[in-house]
């Protein structure tokens, strides 16, 4: 049988994962928001028309941050339409979806909704078709105390409290030519720089994230990271990475492996961080913000149709990627790859959250349910906070149409202090063959398994729906476990958590 080995040593410490790595997005678009945060009428609604059944499920996921309100959506966002009162506010074309947005839920509804979440917002400023005084109007009515124009009118709107969003994006895939006002990467440096510099004198608790390239694949990458980071490297916090990957080729085993680019990719984008921080002699380290990532192609080409043939809807079903069985496996080896980087990757949403390539989906009037991306996302979460610890792995590999030498199992491990749990993540990405798992905990005091979660399907296609449940995990105990060392058979295409508890 083929083998895979991780040793998994008490002190080894890599980081302390910071909370916000399991972070998710929320943009105008689609169902996200209408029907899928927000729908007045649904029988589970509160007073302020958010959906209950959708709060308890993303309160499950524990999501510390959501990113807001786009996005492409951003890069024509005029904030004033979505702050005071609801009936006076005006409809606008979204020209990044192609949709008619509302504005009947707006900055200070979804302030309140991630207070019912107990998520921070992770606001973004319009730099497409906007600029630095935009940003600091709407900085102004978000983050300060009183007494200035923007902040009484937040007031008058009925928040005397700031609202204190401590993260901000500078615009959004700025690289991008979809991007409405897309730039050279000289012209956004300097522009994120300066707005970055007037948005710090205003309020110099914030942490800012600069855009990097929308994807590894694009032409100007990294050349992008290096000349706006020369610009804006000493005034922001973050760079920002995003990454969709799919199985268009229907290839499996070749899509399992692509957290090997994923790895390639937040290489580089160290690298070059680290490369101008040499070149400017700074002291300051960057750190990334991986504030877009997902399993992104099950509907790319029928909503392309849907766009140009039927523009112009209010919410229409947009992005609703219904997400197969080997979907759930890669986001789950994404998932691992953030935790081996959690030293310099602080930030990172899954996007995005509700109804648009979402773990959680909605039916307008009807119940909520759990993608099969839920899961993986659910147990890293719950159990991967902590100290990301540097866990050696040797396993057995194999090749793939177009990646070489990839291990059979990645795997990593968290230890958490204070609730004495470490826990191992594990993904058998063989497709055909069965692995020998063996871990090697060392260091740590008496230690018994706690829970032991498997996710494993015989239809790599297999999905949910509102109705059925076809992909969910369960517990085993098919594993052994003595004198520190854990063994177990790892499926092919299996999900495996095994949480441990000290004495
Ligand atoms: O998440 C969907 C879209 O993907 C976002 O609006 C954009 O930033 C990215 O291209």
């Amino acid at each position: 049988m083929k083998n895979a080995r991780l040793t998994v040593e008490k002190g080894l410490s890599l980081a302390v994962t910071d909370d916000r790595l399991f972070g998710s997005f929320i943009e105008h678009l689609g169902r996200a928001v209408y029907n899928g945060i927000y729908e007045p009428g649904h029988p589970t609604a509160d007073e302020n028309g958010f959906r209950k059944d959708v709060i308890s499920l993303v309160r499950e996921l524990g999501i510390p941050i959501v990113r807001y309100p786009g996005g492409n959506y951003v890069s024509n966002f005029f904030w004033e339409d979505a702050v005071g009162p609801t009936d006076r506010r005006k409809p606008r074309r979204d020209l990044a979806w192609r949709t008619i947005e509302s504005n009947r839920f707006g900055i200070s509804e979804f302030v309140k909704w991630c207070d019912r979440i107990d998520a921070e917002v992770m606001m973004a400023v319009n730099l497409g078709t906007r600029g630095i005084s935009d940003a600091l109007n709407l900085l102004e009515y978000c983050n300060m105390d009183g007494g200035t124009y923007y902040s009484d009118l937040r007031i008058s709107h009925g928040d005397p409290s700031p609202y204190g969003i401590r993260t901000w994006c500078l615009g959004n895939e700025m690289d991008g030519p979809w991007q409405v006002g897309h730039m050279p990467a000289y012209e956004y440096g300097r522009l994120a720089a300066e707005t970055a510099k007037a948005m710090k004198y205003m309020d110099d608790s914030i942490e800012l994230v600069l855009c990097g390239s929308s994807g590894v694949d694009m032409p100007t990458f990294p050349e992008w990271e290096r000349i706006s980071l020369m610009e804006a490297y000493e005034h922001v916090d973050y760079i920002s990475l995003h990454q969709y990957y799919g199985n268009e080729a229907e290839d499996t085993e070749d899509f399992l492996a692509k957290t090997l680019d994923l790895e390639q990719f937040i290489h580089t984008v160290i690298c070059t961080c680290d490369y101008i921080q040499a070149v400017k002699r700074s002291s300051k380290k960057l750190y990334l913000s991986f504030d877009e990532w997902n399993v992104w192609y099950h509907t790319r080409k029928s909503d392309d149709e849907k766009m140009a043939s039927a523009p112009w809807e209010e919410h229409p079903h947009l992005l609703e990627d219904h997400y197969f069985f080997e979907d759930a496996l890669l986001v789950g080896l994404m998932l691992i790859t953030f935790l081996k980087h959690a030293d310099r990757i602080k930030i990172a949403c899954l996007a995005q959250l509700v109804n648009v390539i979402a773990p959680i989906m909605t039916e307008d009037n009807g119940p909520a349910w759990r993608q099969t991306i839920f899961y993986p996302f659910l147990h890293v979460s719950r159990y991967g906070r902590g100290e990301a610890l540097l866990c050696p792995l040797t396993s057995d590999r194999h090749d793939t149409s177009c990646h070489s030498d990839v291990s059979d199992v990645d795997a990593t491990a968290v230890y958490n202090e204070e609730k004495k749990e470490v826990a191992i993540f594990a993904v058998n990405r063989n497709i055909k063959d069965p692995v020998l798992f063996s871990a090697d905990l060392a260091r740590f005091n008496k230690l018994k398994i706690k829970e032991h979660i498997v996710m494993e399907s015989k239809d790599l296609r297999a999905v949910n729906s509102a109705t059925k449940e076809r992909v969910c995990p369960h517990m085993t105990s098919e594993h052994s476990f003595d004198e520190d060392i854990f063994e177990a058979t790892l499926q092919p295409c299996s999900w495996n958590v095994i949480v441990f508890e000290e004495e």
